[in-house]
């Protein structure tokens, strides 16, 4: 598989609810003072700069220097034929960026092979809730991320907003596979293509002038903070909702899980002094940086709203499904994020998800026997397995390539 992609969060009540619904019509700039300290970080040491002013300098000013000579086709065109993490770079690239990839590959000497195979065994027996919420819940976070889901409507991805939404959860999936990080695997090829294109992001938002109109004063795009919210929409909140419908997880479990998903941030190029270390520690950055940012778009709307007709249309063809679609994904990111991304209320769907969904976890975990799952969970389980086929299908085939132009008109 050559695609993935990003994103997400989440947050229900706690924090979120102390600002109230709809009133922080444009959250764009409440972010926090930056307190979190590198000594909770992978590296335990940093200097501790607001990540806000932090970017990817080496690779910002490779890339921006790729698409100013109009070499992005030719680079592309190579890239393509990178597609797993044990083959060489092609030769053929420019020099320059060939080398700068080559470091980036590498995994930090940190990692441990041991943690990420117990990673790769959770990701496996855990799939359905990890594809749920890394996958599907995810991009209904990420429209509510406005930074991001700004700078994905008005990047070149947005003028096909349809491909650009179901790629939009890719990452997920790939991080999760068996072999993500192993020799035939492809996590490390699409984490570095990734950091490519973020650098591209960051050269040609900046030109685009609804952009600009949008940024709430923000000059560059996808800045490290920004990168550590998005990545505590993925593991911080697939974490926090597995903890909340009581799947049994070990600490072994859980230390591998946090472990693959901070080798994926740093392999993305987020610094090891901003990696939190710990899941207490993710949990604090994650108050910090993410709780605070999650707010209502027009764009945002506008995704979600693609992105669930989507659903909808694949899990029944007619839509007549839509209800439950809704409902799933209010489910998903709770009351707070669904309002800020417009999901409809769905009284019947939702009563039904929240009686059954504990049910299934606990049927699922051996935990209760089959007569007390209540049939409609069936349903349920069935439409929640259609969401995660439904992107696992289309991000097949998907590549990841540079952007040359930002979204047109
Ligand atoms: C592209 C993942 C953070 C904005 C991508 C792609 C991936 C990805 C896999 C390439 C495939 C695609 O086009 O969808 C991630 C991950 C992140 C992250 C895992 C953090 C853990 C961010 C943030 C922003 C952002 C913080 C903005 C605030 C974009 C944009 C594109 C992109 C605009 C390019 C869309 C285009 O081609 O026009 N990201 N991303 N990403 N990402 Fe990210």
């Amino acid at each position: 598989m050559d695609g993935l992609s990003r994103r997400r969060v989440l947050l229900t009540g706690g924090t979120l609810g102390a600002f109230g619904a709809l009133s922080m019509a444009s959250p764009a700039h409440a972010r926090s003072l930056w307190t979190w300290a590198p000594s909770g970080s992978v590296a335990g040491k940093g200097a501790g700069l607001d990540p806000d002013w932090v970017w990817d300098e080496e690779v910002d000013r490779l890339v921006a220097a790729v698409i100013d000579r109009g070499d992005v086709p030719r680079v592309n065109e190579l890239l393509r034929q990178w597609t797993r993490n044990d083959q060489p770079l092609p030769t053929a690239l420019p020099a320059d960026l060939r080398e700068y990839m080559e470091r980036a590959r590498q995994l930090p000497a940190w990692a441990d092979r041991a943690k990420l195979e117990v990673a790769a065994e959770f990701n496996k027996s855990r799939g359905l809730y990890l594809n749920l919420l890394n996958g599907v819940g995810g991009g209904m976070l990420s429209t509510a991320i406005p930074r991001e889901a700004r700078s994905v409507y008005y990047s070149k991805g947005g003028a096909d907003m349809e491909d650009r939404v179901a790629k939009t959860s890719m990452l997920g999936f790939a991080v999760g596979d068996l072999n993500a990080f192993r020799p035939d695997g492809d996590v490390i090829v699409q984490a570095v293509k990734t950091r490519l294109v973020h650098a591209a992001v960051r050269h040609l938002l900046p030109q685009s002038p609804a952009w600009a109109r949008t940024s709430g004063g923000q000059t560059v795009p996808i800045s490290q903070a920004d990168m550590l919210v998005t990545w505590h929409s993925l593991p911080t909140y697939a974490m926090r909702k597995m903890l909340e419908w009581k799947v049994p997880i070990t600490s072994t479990e859980a230390e591998g899980y946090l472990h693959v998903w901070q080798v994926t941030a740093h392999m993305l190029g987020i610094r090891d002094e901003y990696i939190p270390a710990t899941w207490d520690e993710a949990d604090a950055q994650s108050k910090q940086v993410l709780d605070p940012v999650l707010g209502p778009t027009p764009e945002g709307v506008e995704l979600t709203d693609i992105l669930l007709g989507q659903l909808a249309e694949q899990t029944s063809p007619g839509g007549i499904d839509r209800p439950l679609v809704n409902a799933l994904g209010r489910y998903l990111v709770g009351d707070q994020v669904a309002d800020w991304d417009g999901i409809p209320e769905e009284p019947f769907w939702e009563k039904a998800i929240a009686t059954a969904w504990p049910k299934l976890v606990a049927f699922r975990e051996k935990l209760i026997p089959l007569p007390l799952v209540p049939p409609l969970a069936w349903t349920i389980d069935e439409a929640a397995r259609k969401y995660i086929l439904f992107y696992l299908t289309k991000g097949q085939g998907t590549e990841i390539s540079i952007p040359e132009t930002n979204r047109p008109g």
